[in-house]
């Protein structure tokens, strides 16, 4: 075994460093060991870690199959504002304890962690309220509306001593895992640049939670977040930031351009959109080659990487659980081993994007109700 790429495979964990492909290890697409090196047997020998869902609306049904193919995570209960629509969830996914308020999930003794997936606006609201109920939280990206909202929730959680985080799922994913080992074995050389991008076509309805100001409504904050999350996690906090937003008729961003750059001079060049759709892929560009995470990047499987003068070559790298699996099994074993902040998704980091996100959102002069 020599190359890391050979006949189109990367090979795993123990590859001897050849050229620029020095020591490529990430753990295994499925069934192998998690980020601490914990095996699976050993997690799921464990006591189930017993979840509330918080808001059962569209992506909360997602979460839950996620949940559903985790090992060692039981779904316990729901709470929503209607009682019949907690019971009709939990009927969906096949256990029968549901809650007509949050306030009782948040009181449940059968919930140990809680999965917040109300619009973002909530999130701050909901995120304290369980905290202080004594749950673990982890509460969907953005992680609130902006960083004095994130300042209390991460307060919350340290006074609490609960374990919180954003729910950055694309983080947690066998290709973004893979693409961390690469850049930090030097396989592409030293990452410069980074081009990302997310848009898609959504219904324009003014009351929608995309389109609403009182719903947090705008492309940044619900999809432009993930390609401002993958600069941050590649290049960190941005030293500088310009850009340009198109708010549409409801004052929210419809679609956005920013341009990043970084301490040591990386650049970020990221957009996003509600009203047409982008390609949908990320490519960092370094100076020994490039990686592209293809389309759709954020939820992928495969990544394609060029090393050099060498054809680029496709990697598959299947995720779990429709991709949310991923983070829930990393949010359950740091449950487990009492840890309250996670290496890969830091509150720290939550908090200096939504610090990203308030500065981006003042230059367009967009602000919500309340701000
Ligand atoms: N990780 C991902 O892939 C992903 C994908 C999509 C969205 N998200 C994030 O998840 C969050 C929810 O998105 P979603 O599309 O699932 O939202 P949604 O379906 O519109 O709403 C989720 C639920 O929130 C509850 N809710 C509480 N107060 C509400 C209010 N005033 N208006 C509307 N709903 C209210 C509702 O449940 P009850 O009324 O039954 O309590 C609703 O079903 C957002 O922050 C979004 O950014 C993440």
């Amino acid at each position: 075994m020599g190359l890391g790429i050979t006949s189109g495979k990367y090979t795993l964990a123990g590859t001897v460093a050849v050229g620029m492909l020095a020591a490529v290890r990430f753990d295994k697409p499925a069934g192998g060991a998690c980020p601490s090196g914990r095996t699976r047997e050993a997690i799921v020998a464990k006591k189930p870690v017993r979840w509330g869902i918080l808001g059962p609306g569209k992506i909360s049904r997602t979460f839950a199959a996620g949940l559903q193919a985790a090992d060692g995570a039981q779904l316990a209960a729901v709470g929503s504002r209607s009682a019949p629509r907690a019971a009709a969830f939990a009927a969906e996914h096949g256990f029968n304890r549901s809650w007509g308020t949050y306030e009782d999930l948040a009181a449940d003794p059968a919930v140990d962690a809680v999965y917040i997936g109300t619009p973002h606006v909530f999130h701050e609201e909901h995120t304290l309220l369980c905290l202080r109920a004594g749950k673990h939280v982890l509460v969907e990206k953005p992680f609130a509306i902006n960083a004095e909202q994130a300042g209390r929730m991460i307060r919350a959680a340290r006074e609490n001593d609960r374990l919180l985080m954003e729910a950055m799922w694309t983080r947690f994913l066998p290709t973004v895992v893979a693409v961390r080992a690469m850049v930090a074995a030097g396989d592409i050389g030293e990452v410069r640049m980074l081009t990302a991008d997310f848009g898609f076509r959504a219904p324009v309805d003014p009351h929608s939670r995309l389109f609403a100001p009182a719903l947090g409504g705008g492309s940044l904050l619900d999809l432009g977040i993930y390609p401002l999350t993958l600069a941050s996690m590649l290049f960190g906090e941005p030293v500088q930031v310009s850009s340009l937003a198109n708010l549409g008729a409801t004052r929210v961003d419809e679609e956005a351009a920013v341009i990043m750059q970084h301490r040591g001079g990386e650049l970020a060049v990221i957009h996003s959109s509600l009203r047409f759709d982008t390609p949908r892929h990320a490519f960092l560009l370094g100076t020994g080659g490039w990686i592209e995470i293809m389309f759709p990047w954020w939820a992928g499987t495969r990544l394609r990487v060029k090393v050099g003068d060498r054809d680029a070559e496709i990697l598959e790298r299947p995720h779990r659980g429709g991709g949310y699996t991923h983070e829930a099994e990393a949010f359950m074993e740091l449950i487990r081993s009492g840890a309250r902040d996670s290496e890969i998704m830091p509150l720290d980091e939550s908090l200096t994007i939504m610090k990203t996100m308030d500065l981006i959102r003042d230059q367009w002069g967009l602000t919500y109700p309340g701000e």
